[in-house]
């Protein structure tokens, strides 16, 4: 008997016992296609050779100072390099450990920001989507809009949720012929609802993650997004922890929309999963308007910044630049997604394949014509992935997508490493574990 205490009680997990590039083996000697990541965080595959190397060398030296007293040259390279690759003047970094903490500094950061620039302000509430994952802490979860938030409630901030970007499933009833953006054009409604006066931010993923399995916007929903954010003194916080650092087949997911927003999130693949890390991205306005103003951000945690993670978050940047992964998640991501397509929408459970780079998502359907779901006691999502891990295949299930209760996808994430060779034995596993999946539904 087990003294962890892990999330679900009565689970078996798999036992692992060492990683290599794409690949995970667990302690009886199995092999299985590391095929999301862990969630969407080792995306230069495991045991990367320069990451070791520079882990080492930080660690002799020095793997913990606290950011309230010490600055370290690792913290300042990092952030430089990251301030050159990001967009427009988004060249300020405030360093945590991870993406809940992430987007909760994001939080206190535009509520900040409005205290500090007018003084007293009634700004102070996030409207985010549902549909969306941005954490599980007490502010990010009250910006989730996913059932994870259920439970918890009754501690949760009263902040608004807008319809999601879901064009699969178009809360508007719309389809592509039909489409005018009207998720997008809902953020108006809401901050009207609410009154601008209230609002500080909206909040929302460039490809929706956990809580939906890679739903790509219409092309057209950021600059719509942006422009009523700039409408009503709105901030627009990119949320990237999943799909920033070269996830989607850009450096940042944002780029391909073509918009700059006021705050980028980040954590998962700037560090690769070597260590924990997050930041949140700030403009020089953000950041000169706290100088200017109190010049404190009260704010904090105690391993936000860490030398170690920050040495380890360099050599994963310099090598994404480096060995062009970004470019690799854009090619492979295209041909695994068209490949996917083609061969597993066939199935008559496969509703939908998405997704953009490497960033994919599968959604699962009883019945393909309605879009019906299976009823989520069903368990269909968590079956799929326990067939598909008996193939050597780790992908991330997740349910709730028709109504907020059924509906079953999982999401895609291979590490940007991935070679083409490998991406075919990826989908040969796959079609193998769907025939066999459906063999047993049928
Ligand atoms: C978009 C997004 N934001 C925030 C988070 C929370 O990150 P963490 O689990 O590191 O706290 C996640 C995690 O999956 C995420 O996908």
């Amino acid at each position: 008997m087990s003294n962890v205490f892990y999330r679900a009680v009565n689970k078996t997990y798999i036992e692992v016992d060492h990683g290599e590039g794409i690949y995970l083996y667990d302690t009886n000697g199995n092999k299985y296609i590391d095929a999301c990541s862990g969630a969407a965080v080792a995306n230069l595959g495991h045991a990367h050779p320069v990451i070791l190397q520079a882990m080492m060398e930080q660690a002799k030296k020095v793997a913990f100072s606290h950011l309230s007293r010490w600055t370290s040259q690792p913290i300042q390279e990092a952030a430089d390099l990251v301030a050159e690759l990001a967009p427009g003047s988004l060249n300020k970094l405030y360093l945590v450990s991870g993406g809940s903490e992430a987007t909760e500094a994001a939080l206190k950061m535009a509520r900040g920001y409005f205290v500090e620039r007018d003084g007293q302000s009634s700004k102070y509430r996030i409207i985010s989507r549902w549909k969306s994952f941005h954490g599980n802490t007490i502010g990010s979860l009250s910006m989730t809009g996913d059932k994870r938030r259920k439970k918890y409630t009754p501690l949760l901030l009263n902040f608004p949720h807008i319809a999601p970007a879901y064009c699969y499933r178009c809360p508007f009833g719309k389809c592509q012929e039909t489409c005018q953006v009207d998720c997008a054009h809902d953020l108006e409604r809401a901050i009207k609802m609410e009154g601008a006066e209230y609002v500080a931010a909206f909040i929302a993923e460039p490809v929706g993650g956990a809580a939906c399995g890679a739903i790509v916007p219409h092309k057209d929903y950021f600059k719509i997004i942006r422009q009523i954010c700039d409408h009503y003194d709105v901030l627009l916080i990119d949320d990237e922890v999943m799909a920033g650092f070269g996830r989607t087949g850009t450096m940042f997911s944002i780029e391909d929309y073509g918009v700059v927003p006021d705050m980028i999130c980040v954590a998962k693949g700037m560090s690769a999963g070597y260590s924990p890390l997050g930041a949140v991205i700030a403009t020089d306005e953000i950041y000169n308007t706290y100088k200017n103003g109190s010049g404190v951000f009260v704010h904090g945690h105690t391993y936000g910044g860490n030398p170690l993670s920050a040495a380890v978050a360099l050599a994963v940047v310099k090598t994404l630049v480096k060995d062009n992964i970004v470019e690799n998640s854009r090619r492979i991501g295209a041909y695994l997604l068209a490949q996917l397509q083609e061969k597993l929408l066939p199935f008559p459970f496969v509703g939908d394949v998405r997704g953009k780079g490497l960033m994919l998502g599968v959604e699962i359907v009883k019945d393909i014509a309605t879009k019906e779901p299976y009823p989520v006691a069903m368990g269909m999502a968590e079956k799929l992935t326990a067939t598909l891990v008996k193939h050597g295949v780790i992908v991330y299930p997740g349910t709730g997508n028709a109504d907020g209760e059924n509906g079953d996808q999982f999401l895609l994430a291979p590490p940007l490493t991935i070679t083409k060779d490998q991406a075919d034995e990826l989908i040969d596993k796959m079609v193998t574990g769907f025939k066999e999946f459906d063999n047993n539904i049928g």
